[in-house]
């Protein structure tokens, strides 16, 4: 560890028994960094979740200079040596392994987590980080339901560290610049956003089988209810299946949607819908072990400002990218944007002059960083992402349960009983494992 490192601890160390003499009164175990802090130190990171996504943002935090890696951890040993070897490569020295990542979090010298585990784990690794005290680059969607994205923005506040989510096309220019337009009146009053993603991955059909004997599969499947191991619904694939995930409206929808909704918003508390219907389901991919719907159409409804979104999940979009948002104008103009371009449409669909808006001096991961040592809000904030995520599984509440479902903003719930016996909305936890609720 460098010495810039070491004294940046002893600082945080001193600041937080100050703190904790004066009677403020936060735990022991609370070494969250303090004000102040210098910006010349190093942020170290344990990563919890190897090989996908977890592993690609260990990756893009160590092209800044000031970022260790630490320690990394799986409950799948083989999803492990291409991390291994890649902090070896870039530090020189190998990382300490773990594969339960509750003991990595007892290491003082860890400042920030990553979580890149799938979705079914994300509350539990969340908010067990900010109870040690460590500030968390944490995997969208926030959470598998809406029960845990409380309990997780609950614990953010309690504990108070620093999380920035992995919405990053809110730091790529293509979003920024598309909401920008839409924000600064240009495209005149907006009745619509729709918002999509074209997809039809399969998972395949397969039998239950023994389980690898580097995988610890019990603990994988965690929270989620047990059921028979099978190689196909498990890394990556759990998305396409509810015990685990939320299908495409949670994996994609929480990008595409995210941007819809910051552009009808005001600043990152984003504008919430007050109420929901959705239809769809398993409709278009026969002979297949996935359950999630991979066809739906929902639709929101807003007030203050009065507009509606609809977000689709579809095989095809002739003409159009496969995945979108789009912010439709009273007078028929159109900004639309995906990753790589964003145009402005007039209403036969001729592309209209583009203007450019200020650029963010950093990227999504320096953006972290940066404020991992001013404690400033980074630019995909926990709770504000936590509110896109609560959108989406709005859908699936509604889309599961066959019913219109409303929500409460200034109560931050469902109101009523209407989509609330569905999985989006909460879960039983199998045992021993439990939701903390602060
Ligand atoms: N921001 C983006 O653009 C983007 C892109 C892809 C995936 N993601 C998100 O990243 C997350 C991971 O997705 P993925 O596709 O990389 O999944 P994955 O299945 O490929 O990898 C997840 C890893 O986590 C490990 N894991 C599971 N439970 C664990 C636990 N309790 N402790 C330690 N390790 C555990 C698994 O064994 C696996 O190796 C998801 O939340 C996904 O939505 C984001």
């Amino acid at each position: 560890m460098s010495k810039k490192t070491h004294t940046r601890r002893e600082f945080i160390k001193s600041s937080t028994a100050a703190a904790v003499g004066v009677g403020i009164g936060l735990p022991s175990m609370v070494v969250g960094r303090q004000q102040n802090a210098s910006p010349n130190d190093k942020v170290v990171f344990g990563l919890i979740g190897c090989g996908g996504m977890g592993a690609a943002n260990m990756r893009n935090f160590c092209t800044l200079p000031d970022v260790e890696v630490a320690a990394v951890c799986d409950v799948d040993s083989s999803r492990m040596p291409g991390d291994i070897k890649f902090v070896e490569d870039k530090f020189g020295r190998k990382p300490d392994v773990y594969s339960d990542y509750r003991k990595m979090l007892e290491r003082k010298d860890i400042d920030a987590i990553i979580v890149g585990t799938p979705d079914h784990w994300h509350a539990l690794n969340f908010i067990h980080a900010c109870e040690a005290g460590k500030d968390v680059y944490q995997e969208k969607p926030i959470s598998h339901n809406i029960v845990e994205a409380k309990a997780m923005i609950a614990a953010q506040k309690r504990f108070k560290v620093i999380s920035q989510v992995g919405t990053w096309q809110r730091s790529d220019p293509e979003f920024t610049n598309s909401i920008a337009y839409v924000r600064s009146g240009k495209l005149g009053r907006v009745t619509h956003c729709r918002a999509w993603i074209a997809d039809g991955t399969k998972i395949g059909k397969k039998q239950p089988i023994a389980v690898s004997s580097t995988f610890d599969y019990n603990t994988w499947i965690g929270p989620a209810k047990f059921v028979p191991y099978q190689e196909n619904k498990t890394h990556w694939n759990w998305r396409w299946v509810l015990n685990t995930g939320g299908g495409l409206t949670t994996d994609w929808g929480v990008h595409m949607m995210d941007i819809a909704l910051l552009g009808m918003s005001k600043s990152q508390d984003i504008v919430m819908p007050t109420e929901v219907t959705a239809h769809g389901g398993l409709w278009a991919l026969d002979d297949d072990d996935r359950d999630a719907p991979d066809s739906i159409e929902a639709i929101y409804k807003f007030k203050d400002p009065d507009f509606m979104m609809t977000w689709s999940v579809l095989r095809d979009h002739p003409g159009k990218p496969g995945h979108c948002t789009e912010f439709v104008g009273a007078d028929g103009r159109t900004v639309r944007c995906w990753r790589g371009g964003w145009s402005i449409l007039d209403p036969d669909g001729k592309e209209l002059p583009k203007e450019e808006f200020p650029k963010a001096h950093n990227g999504h991961w320096s953006n972290f960083i940066e404020c991992v040592k001013s404690r400033a809000k980074p630019r995909a904030t926990f709770g504000s992402v936590a509110q896109t995520t609560i959108v989406c599984h709005l859908s699936n509440a509604a889309l599961f349960s066959g019913e219109t479902v409303r929500w409460d903003k200034s109560k931050m719930d469902i109101v009523g009983k209407a989509g609330k016996d569905t999985s989006a909305y909460d879960r039983e936890y199998r045992k021993p494992y439990v939701l903390p609720k602060y």
